[in-house]
């Protein structure tokens, strides 16, 4: 079915690095429905040509080598550009008349086509564009299906999150909402589902009999960078720990679904936030960490006595069979000593050590299994093995996947698989109104107890390593170690 992408803040950032070149690339492999048409929304005076013009570029420089003119040319048609103001109902008006056109409504082309209205603007304005979509006639549904993409951050609390919801419903049913998380879309995330579900070695292990710990971490060298006055108002918990981080460990603890559709993965995503028991204050002081890069508040349109924290650590508990006594310890910050994105699933020692490895008492290194998302995407074994002539010194080594290696192809952008699943209808890879809530829920007593108790302090860190020293200190404390190889795959 003909589907029309219509984008709201259309002259932003997201829509010229990842939505347009996410487009180009679906139209480049010829993956887009048939009769797809892209209409941009701003207040930017932009002309269809100059918004082209200016589209070709930006996506030269984010698409790179994968870049060709010929492709393009075909794909810029399809694009268009309305400019508006969401604040004006009389634009969305213009716009329904302008989407007519589009999609050739004039010359009696068939009706029946899906629209995916795209918000892309800032957060202030979701509420509004949905409210506004409502009033002009934009959510019915007469004509074929209807759909809304919000980007996050959904809501900056719990509290904002819920009226965000109820706004949302006021105007479109929660099957026609698709509520974005780029993490979901990336490869190696998909893949933990079927390294999970599709094979039967894993899963009999995948527990508190033989799991540790599990260990998540979402590591940036970048710094805040232009986004200081942003970041300010965000933070590291609101930024990355309320939905990436709480999505990569709902998928690596939840329980099968009984089918791979929308709802039932979200069933099974919503029990593993269910199962997990906000911290209290007490906890909130024992069970977190969090650091503030050395810098930061000299960064534009940052305060110079600024609390944000750049980094977060935590340990959650997920009260369930299958975890109870595991912890789920989970990592961010900007400014660490290198990009990576890596689930660690930390086995269990042996239950006793005959092979001495040299020295008497010595313990050799447990298990693990690397799951690493970004930047090379692929999955290490960590086991024990005899070094050859040494007697039975053992060293540990690994088995390795790597996604690159194995597919020649270029890894797809995870908005490309997204932006496809809602133009089809598949929600899987979305998140629906109580995970969002759920997630909050998790979040919203460390916000509330860092802010009122002020514990654990606040600790500066220098920018290039892996966070403040508490943080390396608090999970000595609990006998355990940050796996810190960084990449270990790629
Ligand atoms: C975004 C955050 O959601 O994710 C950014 O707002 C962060 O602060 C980014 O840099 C990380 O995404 P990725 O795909 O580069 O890991």
């Amino acid at each position: 079915m003909a589907v029309t992408l219509v984008i709201f803040g259309a002259s932003g950032d997201l829509t010229s690095r990842k939505l347009i070149p996410a487009l180009y690339q679906l139209s480049r492999k010829g993956r887009l429905p048939t009769g797809t048409q892209i209409v941009g929304f701003s207040r930017t005076k932009f002309s269809d040509d100059a918004w082209r013009k200016s589209l070709a570029e930006t996506t030269a420089e984010f698409v790179g080598k994968e870049f060709d003119q010929a492709a393009w040319n075909r794909f810029a048609p399809l694009v268009h550009y309305q400019p508006g103001d969401i604040g004006e109902q009389e634009d969305f008006e213009t716009l329904h008349a302008r989407l007519h056109e589009v999609e050739g409504r004039s010359a009696g082309k068939p009706k029946d086509l899906t629209r995916v209205y795209y918000l892309a603007t800032a957060a202030q304005f979701y509420e509004e564009a949905v409210e506004r979509l409502g009033a002009a006639g934009l959510a019915d549904e007469e004509n074929g299906p209807r759909r809304v993409v919000i980007e996050k951050p959904f809501g900056e609390d719990l509290a904002t999150a819920r009226a965000l919801n109820v706004a949302v419903h006021k105007v479109f049913k929660e099957r026609q909402v698709y509520r974005i998380d780029h993490y979901l879309g990336k490869e190696t995330v998909q893949n933990m589902m079927v390294l999970r579900f599709a094979n039967t070695i894993f899963e009999p292990v995948w527990n508190r009999n033989y799991i540790d710990h599990v260990q998540i971490t979402v590591a940036e060298e970048v710094l805040v960078g232009r986004r200081g006055a942003f970041y300010e108002e965000t933070g590291v918990l609101r930024d990355i720990f309320q939905n990436h981080l709480l999505q990569l460990m709902m998928i690596a603890a939840m329980e099968a679904p009984v089918r791979m559709d929308a709802d039932s993965v979200r069933d099974e995503k919503v029990k593993v936030l269910r199962a997990i028991t906000p911290l209290s204050a007490a906890l909130v002081a024992m069970d977190t960490v969090r650091g503030q890069y050395d810098g930061y508040r000299k960064e534009p349109g940052v305060a110079a006595d600024s609390q944000t924290a750049t980094f977060a650590a935590m340990k959650l508990a997920v009260d369930n069979w299958r975890w109870q006594g595991v912890p789920f310890y989970l990592r961010s910050g900007k400014g660490m000593s290198c990009r990576t994105t890596q689930i660690v699933i930390q086995f269990r020692s042996p239950p006793t050590m005959l092979f001495a490895n040299g020295k008497p008492g010595d313990l050799c290194e447990a298990n693990r299994l690397v799951i690493q998302i970004q930047p090379g995407e692929g999955i290490q074994l960590h086991f024990q093995t005899k070094v050859p002539d040494q007697g039975m010194k053992l060293r540990l080594t690994d088995l390795e996947f790597d996604f690159h290696r194995e597919f020649k192809g270029v890894m797809p952008e995870a908005y490309e698989r997204l932006l496809l699943d809602a133009f089809q209808g598949d929600a899987s890879l979305f998140a629906r109104s109580d995970e969002v809530e759920l997630a909050w829920g998790i979040i919203d007593p460390i916000l509330v107890a860092w802010q009122k108790e002020g514990q654990p302090k606040l600790e500066i860190y220098e920018p290039g390593l892996w966070g403040p020293e508490s943080s390396m200190t608090w999970m000595h404390g609990q006998g355990r170690n940050w796996f810190d190889t960084c990449p270990v795959i790629g």
